[in-house]
Parts: C-alpha cells; structure tokens; sequence
C-alpha cells in the first residue's frame, strides 16, 4: 500500500502544489468500494484556490482523465474528492506476491534501525494478589512490545514491581502479629494480602499501629536484618505467583527492577535536585514547586526521610537512560497516575534531562465488572488468576459443545479462553474503560479473538482439504482475482502493515486489533459468495492464494497481539 500511496503523491503533488509527502498523508481509505480505492481530499486546497473543493476535485479529476497511472486504472472526481481505481490484476499480483515472499516477516519493518525503547509494564504490587487491574498493563504493555519489535525497535520490558514503601512497614507489622507460617506456605500471595487488608482494619481503631508500622519501615530502609528478611520473604512468594501467571500468559520481562532497585540512588537525584536548586526544604521535607506548569508541588522526601514513588521513578528513569541509552521509554500505566507522570517529566526537565520528554506515559482507563471499581484496601478484588481460569473453562464448554471429537481440545481451550481476555482488553482503545462482559468476550461471531481465530482455523481446513498447506505461488493466478468480495479482501490485507505502524506510533495496539477484525469479517464474506474449492483450476489457485495471505495476515496478527492461532477449532 505504502508504494501506492507513493505513486499517487508522485503524480498528485505537482498539479495539487503539495509535497508528495503532505499528498500521502492527506489519502483517505473511502468507506465504498463505489468511492474507489484510495481518494485525495479536496479541502486543504480550496482556500489556496478560492474554489469549491468539489470544483477543484472535478479539475484535477479533467487533468488525470485517461492518464492511466502505472497502478492505478482510473482516477475520477466525486465530489470533494479525487478517487483512484487500482488496477487490480496487478495490485492482486502485488499484495499476494508481498504475502507469500514474506510469510511470516509480512507487515514487519526496519523503522526502529533497533532504537531502543524500554517499556516499563505490569508492575503489580507486592504481597498483593496479582489484580485485573494490573491486566491491562501486562496485555497492552506486552502487545506493544511485541508491534515495536516488528518494527525495528529493540524492546525492554522492565516489571517495576511495587517493591517499596512505607506499606512494608505495615506488612510487617501485620505479619509479626497476626501472620501463620502455615497459611503462609500454602498461599503465600492470598495470605499476605489478608494480612494487609486486616491492618487497616484494625487501624481504624488503633491509632498506635500505624506509628509502629512508619518504625518498622525505617528499620527496612536502614537495612535492618529482621525487617528485610521478612520484606525479602514477601517479595520472593510474590514474584513466585505472579510468574505463574506471566508463563500462563507466555510473557517473559528482561528485568523485574522493582521500586527497591533504585534505593541505591536515590540520593544521587536528591543532591542533583539540591545543586540545581530547583526545589525547596523545609524541615526535612523536600519538594519540587511546579505551580508554573499547573501542577501540583512534586514531593521527593518526606518530613521524617522516607523517599517517595515519585523520588524512585526519578531514579530509575536515570538508571534506564545510562543503562539501555534508550530512544523512548514508555510507561504502561493507568491514567490516574498522569499526574504522576507529568510530575516526572518536569522535574526531569528542571533538572536538565535533554531526554526527559522521552519518557512517555502510555495511560489506559479502567477494567469496570458489572459491580463497579475494586479496591485492594477492602479486600474486594477480582482475580486476574480467576479470570483467565474462568475464559478457559468456558472456551471448553463451548469446543465440548460444538465440536466435542476436535483433536487437542484443551491447548485450544487456552488459546481461546486466554485470547478472549487479551482481546476484550485490546480491541478498545486504551483510554477507553472497558466494561468486562462473559456474554460477549467469547462470542464466536462478535467482535472477538475467537471470532479471529475461527476464520484462521477455517481457512486451514480449507488449505487441508485442498491438499497443499502452502499453495505455490502463481503470478497468473493472483492476478487474476476481480470479484468485489476478493477485491476487499485484498484490500484489506494490503492496509494490514500500516495498521502496525500505526499502532506503533500511537502506542495503541486496539488499531491493529480492530483491523484483524475487519479482515476476518471481509473473509467471511468473500467465503459466504466465493467457493474456493472449485473445478476451475486457475480459479481455484487464485482463490487458494488468496486463503493462505488472509490465513497468514491473520496469524501474524493475532501473534502480535500475544494470541495464539489454532489450526482447528
Ligand atoms: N506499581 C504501580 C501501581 O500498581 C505501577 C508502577 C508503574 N511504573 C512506574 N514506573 N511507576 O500503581
């Protein structure tokens, strides 16, 4: 598509005044097939022109007339806009050709020349149950670590894990007082977490704990034996579950840097802040004044000394920058932490980080059950662990019920009931809450991973029963396609590598998402009118090359996304 495009702004941007560049982004993918292929509007030129958009289109539309370009067959006005008509024998021969050279390297690119991004993702906190609040960071975090691979970027993935603060104070408190060994070794995790939610109950009448728990967080920071002993205890049966999860979601980080890992220089930043005289002190306290840039004061240390998450995320974007010398470095992170964030960049930037806007904060909305948010401090939580569980569980109900003799039921069970849940996250646009629906996110004909999946796993039957797992590339064959549906489904396919780029540059895997959706609902209509297991032998190929480049967009796809592609469903 990209050499399309190319062509056009080739041709277009002498007569338009534009610069070939300008006239490629200003393209348009018109909604009907009637509307052409690709169409330039009009508007940017008629205040230049002193003209009616339409007026100029219709000009322009004059001036091409029987000009047939080298890609395209025609190029019309209607209204506003310029259309173009490729020509589909060779746009067919094009697209199928790029599918079938490239296989599984179709739709990846070099842009990255193997910059370094690091992606900061997931980060759930210690001795707290891993919560489907942390989802959305590990799959969209993970999707696009995975999109910025395929686009020449070197990815690390780094699990700031909430190793750190004054909440370890109470755990030991908590665990000193109430805590059993036994529970302990039997659910680590679920224990611990009770164990948190019970001190704040119990706070809430005794003033006293809260003082006792501020003591034993300094003895943690002073290094004291007894308090980091149990902190190391609490963050290993943590790490220990949360990998559980990470190998279920076939997700594996470079580092697992919590918050504790920047310990060693946080007073580093504090005296860089000190020397560049950038923040105030005021009985201990150390704070950032950001009143010029509409937020709030930036606090870095505390009255009594205790540093803070901001004072961490400091350090560690330092440490990032020495260590990986990135070209970005991205946080995966809910939007209520955008202040947070921004806090972050400016001090960065107050402190004369010529980097400091590479560090980008990706925010997402909310995960909403139908019963509202879930707080850790009540206890009330839903369960990533639970939640995949249930998926699997269902997806097996659903192959028990449709297709009970399918060979390898359980593996697919997983692919399906795991990609539900990462593609109920990632086809809505990470700003977006998502409202989490068991009806909807293993519907086989909504907009869903099975659904995907299923036209992935069709079009390998058809491939079986046609006897050729790969069909053998004919240039005569591809060209040969002109039906509507085939044309679209072309089409489709073609935009496929820009919709990676795109997601790539926007940080939003849900493009891509939307786009797989879009291709397997364009499949299903080219299948509903085109057999593709037909006498005709040309017919018949072309048709089967056809199959194979949405079999195999379908897989890169979906791999992209972290989501398994069945054979058979
Ligand atoms: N642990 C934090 C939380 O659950 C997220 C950490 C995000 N990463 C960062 N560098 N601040 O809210």
């Amino acid at each position: 598509m990209d050499r399309y495009k190319k062509e056009i702004g080739r041709v277009l941007a002498p007569l338009v005044e534009l610069e070939e560049g300008q006239v490629i982004e200003l393209l348009e993918e018109p909604p009907e097939p009637e509307m052409g292929d690709l169409a330039f509007p009009c508007f940017v030129l008629a205040s230049r022109r002193k003209q009616p958009p339409a007026q100029i289109a219709a000009a322009l539309g004059e001036a091409l007339a029987g000009r047939r370009g080298a890609i395209w067959e025609k190029a019309s006005a209607r209204g506003p806009y310029l259309n173009f008509y490729f020509d589909y024998p060779a746009f067919g021969r094009d697209v199928l050709g790029a599918i079938s050279k490239l296989g599984p390297d179709y739709g990846k690119t070099d842009r990255g020349g193997g910059e370094v991004v690091v992606i900061d993702y997931s980060s759930p906190n210690i001795c707290k149950p891993f919560g489907i609040g942390h989802i959305r960071s590990t799959v969209i975090g993970h999707a696009l670590s995975l999109i910025l691979e395929a686009q020449g970027y070197r990815c690390i993935g780094i699990n700031h894990l909430g190793d750190w603060g004054t909440q370890f104070g109470k755990m030991i408190v908590a665990y000193q007082r109430w805590g059993d060994d036994r529970e302990l070794k039997e659910d680590p995790v679920n224990h611990l977490y009770h164990l948190y939610v019970r001190f704040h109950r119990e706070a809430e009448a005794d003033g006293a704990l809260e003082e006792e728990a501020r003591l034993w967080f300094k003895r943690l920071e002073n290094g004291e034996e007894e308090a980091v002993a149990l902190w190391e205890l609490f963050r290993r049966l943590s790490l220990e579950n949360y990998e559980q999860i990470y190998a279920l979601l076939g997700i594996s980080f470079h580092h697992h840097h919590g918050e504790s890992h920047y310990n060693d220089m946080l007073d580093e930043i504090i005296r860089l802040v000190q020397e560049k005289g950038i923040a105030v002190e005021s009985e201990g306290a150390l704070i950032v004044d950001l009143d010029k840039d509409n937020l709030p004061p930036a606090m870095l240390r505390k009255k009594d000394g205790a540093t803070l998450y901001l004072t961490r995320d400091l350090a560690a974007a330092q440490y990032r920058k020495r260590t990986f010398n990135f070209a970005k470095a991205l946080y995966v992170v809910g939007a209520e932490q955008t202040l947070h964030f921004q806090q972050m960049v400016r001090v960065l930037e107050l402190l004369g980080f010529p980097w400091a806007r590479d560090c980008i904060h990706v925010p997402f909305g909310l995960i909403r059950f139908k019963d509202g948010r879930m707080s850790t401090r009540e206890g009330k939580m839903i369960l990533l662990e639970d939640v995949l569980k249930r998926s699997i569980n269902l997806a097996r109900e659903i192959i028990e019920e449709k297709n009970p003799t399918l060979a390898h039921k359980e593996s697919v069970a997983e692919a399906v009931g795991l990609g539900a849940v990462r593609f109920g996250d990632l086809s809505n646009d990470r700003i977006k809450d998502v409202e989490f629906d068991w009806e909807k996110v293993l519907d086989f004909s909504g907009e869903t991973a099975a659904y995907i999946q299923y036209a992935h796993a069709r079009i390998c039957s058809i491939l079986r029963r046609a006897g050729c797992a790969e069909p053998s590339w004919s240039e005569e064959a591809a060209a040969s396609l002109g039906q509507e549906e085939e044309k679209a489904l072309l089409k489709t396919l073609a935009f496929f590598p820009g919709k990676i780029s795109a997601s790539a540059e926007s940080y939003r895997p849900s493009i891509l998402a939307r786009h797989l959706i879009e291709v397997a609902r364009d499949f299903n209509r080219f299948y509903h009118e085109c057999p593709v297991l037909v006498e005709d032998e040309k017919l018949r190929r072309a048709r089967l090359l056809l199959v194979a480049a949405v079999r195999r967009v379908l897989k890169n796809g979906l791999a992209l996304l972290g989501i398994a592609a069945p054979e058979e469903m």
